[in-house]
């Protein structure tokens, strides 16, 4: 047992958490009791992020002073916008760019040698105050637009999107972006957060946690699919083709369908049955029910085909890219989104492992060579 080798971790218990729970097969996520969906309907991104890093629900008193510290903190150093004009100017890719900024936004912490108990949730909490800044800043530059300084009037959902356009967003917009950063905000430990805990495990500061994090989400096993599954409504919108030819097409090709399949849920994630009645919500609204209308022929035509059954069932991206693109959110900026609302399950996953911290350092089964002669260079 002790040598059983688990391809990919499928299944292995690493840590104790009252983080949040999945469960797979009936398609539930709870966040430290409470349900996705209570949560994603009655509470703000700032609550759910309170009650990650606290332990429990604020109270009115509790939140506002919370909300107040947390928008305190959204301004960037110039040099991190500096940066952020370089690497836009480059051509850097999103999700790039938001590595290397986090990255520098430790040089300009007040307390970047701080090793004591709270010095994770402290420098947490700025670096999700910056995220977003470091974001919006990053689009308007390389629209060849002057970045929106922060206004800590505004929610987090809000202030971002103000920071985006320049504008304040209508009550609709910023209650349907803040349920789907509510929607992110944590997932057990996928593939990011178990990344963030790995340095986090070494005692790293959580700037460290953070980029790591940030690195594994932009991979298109990961966070990088809600922007895979929009191209592909682009893609079937731009060529005229029936998406029901097109997920054919594909699957001929052996192709998989972005936004399908999880290596947790067996059933539809609970977070795409939320974000698709949103998207009914803007699509009615709205009276464009493209990307509705594509979204649903591909979820029919693959339950039909008994994918769904088989547990290859929709997951968060299928539907969150169709959201955001009625936000008027660019396409290659879905995953920075996504981080900017999972680094708040980051910094809480590793606050609490490190509570009763142990190094994690896995083992591989050797199966190189044994008793090679070693051969000087000059005799190779
Ligand atoms: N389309 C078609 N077939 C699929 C898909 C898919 N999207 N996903 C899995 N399958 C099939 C595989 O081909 C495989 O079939 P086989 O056994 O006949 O070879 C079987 O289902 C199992 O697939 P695995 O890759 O072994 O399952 P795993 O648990 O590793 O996969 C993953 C999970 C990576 C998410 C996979 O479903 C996938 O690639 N999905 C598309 C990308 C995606 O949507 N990622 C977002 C995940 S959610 C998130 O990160 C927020």
């Amino acid at each position: 047992m002790a040598d059983e080798l688990k391809r990919g971790l499928e299944g292995v218990l690493v840590a104790e958490s009252d983080l949040s729970y999945v469960d797979g097969e009936v398609g539930k996520l709870v966040y430290r009791g409470y349900d996705i969906e209570d949560l994603a309907r009655g509470a703000s991104y700032e609550e759910v992020l309170y009650l990650l890093w606290h332990g429990s629900l604020p109270t009115a008193a509790e939140l506002d002073s919370f909300v107040a510290d947390l928008a305190a903190e959204r301004e960037v150093n110039d040099g991190v916008i500096e940066t952020v004009r370089a690497l836009a100017d480059a051509g850097e890719r999103p999700m790039a760019a938001l590595r290397t900024a986090t990255s520098m936004l430790s040089a300009y912490d007040p307390d970047n040698e701080g090793d004591d108990d709270g010095a994770t949730l402290r420098q947490g909490r700025r670096i999700t105050a910056k995220i977003p800044t470091v974001l919006a800043a990053f689009e308007r530059v390389r629209q060849g637009e002057e970045p929106v300084a922060p206004d800590p009037d505004l929610s987090h959902a809000g202030n971002f999107l103000y920071m985006l356009t320049g504008t304040e967003p209508d009550a609709v917009s910023e209650e349907t972006f803040d349920m789907a950063l509510t929607l992110h905000a944590d997932h057990g430990l996928n593939a990011s957060t178990f990344t963030a805990m790995v340095i986090g495990s070494t005692m790293a500061d959580v700037y460290s946690s953070v980029t790591g994090g940030i690195g594994a989400l932009s991979g298109s096993l990961h966070g990088g699919a809600n922007q895979d599954v929009m191209e592909v409504l682009h893609d079937i919108d731009d060529s005229s083709k029936d998406p029901v030819q097109w997920v054919k097409d594909t699957r001929d090709d052996g192709g998989r369908i972005p936004g399908f399949g999880h290596r947790v849920y067996k059933v539809k994630d609970p977070r795409a049955n939320i974000l698709e009645e949103k998207l009914r919500d803007l699509a009615e609204s709205s009276g464009d029910t493209k990307w509705l209308d594509y979204t649903t022929a591909i979820e029919e035509y693959l339950t039909d085909q008994g994918l769904v059954e088989k547990g290859i069932a929709p997951n968060v991206d299928f539907y969150s890219g169709s959201v955001y693109d009625s936000l008027g959110i660019p396409v290659d900026m879905y995953t920075p989104i996504f981080a900017m609302s999972r680094v708040g399950g980051w910094i809480a996953h590793v606050a609490e492992y490190q509570e009763d911290n142990r190094l994690i350092r896995p083992r591989a089964r050797y199966t190189g060579p044994e008793d090679a002669a070693f051969v000087p260079l000059d005799e190779r």
